[in-house]
């Protein structure tokens, strides 16, 4: 299968990426690892450190589904790091022409809950994945959940924004998105997690909850 995580600008995408792979492989699955964001900071990671559960491929092509997606592993579970859905729409169509879920990282912040809901550029992330239903075998887009992270302990702001995304908004006219209730937590240990080894507890426990949660809800093999 193809887990492709997905954001629109700078959220903590590869750093979620990363460490969803190190939980995938600590709960036993094959894991595979595809960096389709030019920035090529997930394949970097890997390079980088020897305790990575598997190699990256650089993938930052808008013919992922075309020349990167065939020659996939497809009993391992994959995970594609894609770029800035703002700058690079044309990728990002194309890994959701083919990834069988999608996990959306956002903070619970104004200015990143407006990157993901209405950006001042760029096409909505929310439209980029329901086009995709036009190219997939499927006619459906993919499973999408948002994946809240830098969440600081306390703070209401999670549930706010949280909220805010699974009503369609304030109005309650705006696309309306799955939220997982794993939080991955505001932590200087998860901050500065990539390009370093996954040797801390509080690296790990948040995205063993995240696998287990993907697992509950069926979204695992
Ligand atoms: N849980 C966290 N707590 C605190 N800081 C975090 C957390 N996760 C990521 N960060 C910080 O957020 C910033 C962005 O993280 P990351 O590079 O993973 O995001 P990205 O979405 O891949 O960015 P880009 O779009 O540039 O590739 C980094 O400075 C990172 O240290
Ligand atoms: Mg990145």
């Amino acid at each position: 299968m193809l887990i492709a995580s997905l954001k629109p600008r700078t959220m903590g995408g590869t750093t979620n990426t990363g460490l969803l792979a190190y939980a995938l492989h600590r709960a036993g699955y094959t894991v595979g690892a595809y960096d389709a964001d030019e920035s090529l900071q997930l394949a970097a990671w890997a390079r980088d450190v020897d305790d990575f559960p598997c190699k990256v491929v650089e993938a930052d092509t808008p013919a992922f589904a075309e020349t990167i997606y065939p020659d996939m592993d497809h009993s391992a579970i994959n995970l594609v790091d894609a770029g800035h859905a703002e700058n690079h729409p044309d990728i990002v169509d194309s890994v959701l022409e083919v990834a069988d879920l999608a996990i959306v990282t956002c903070s619970p912040t104004k200015p990143d809950y407006e990157r993901l809901t209405r950006p001042e550029r760029g096409t909505p992330l929310a439209k980029l994945i329901k086009r995709s239903a036009a190219l997939r075998e499927s006619g459906e887009p993919p499973a999408t959940f948002v994946l809240l992270n830098r969440c600081q302990a306390g703070s209401n702001s999670p549930k706010k924004y949280g909220d805010l995304l699974r009503n369609g908004g304030e109005s309650g006219t705006e696309p309306r998105w799955s939220v997982l209730s794993t939080r991955i937590p505001r932590r200087e240990e998860i901050a500065s997690a990539a390009g370093f080894p996954c040797d801390k507890r509080t690296r790990k426990a948040p995205y063993d909850a995240l696998v287990s949660e993907l697992t509950e809800l069926g979204c695992l093999p």
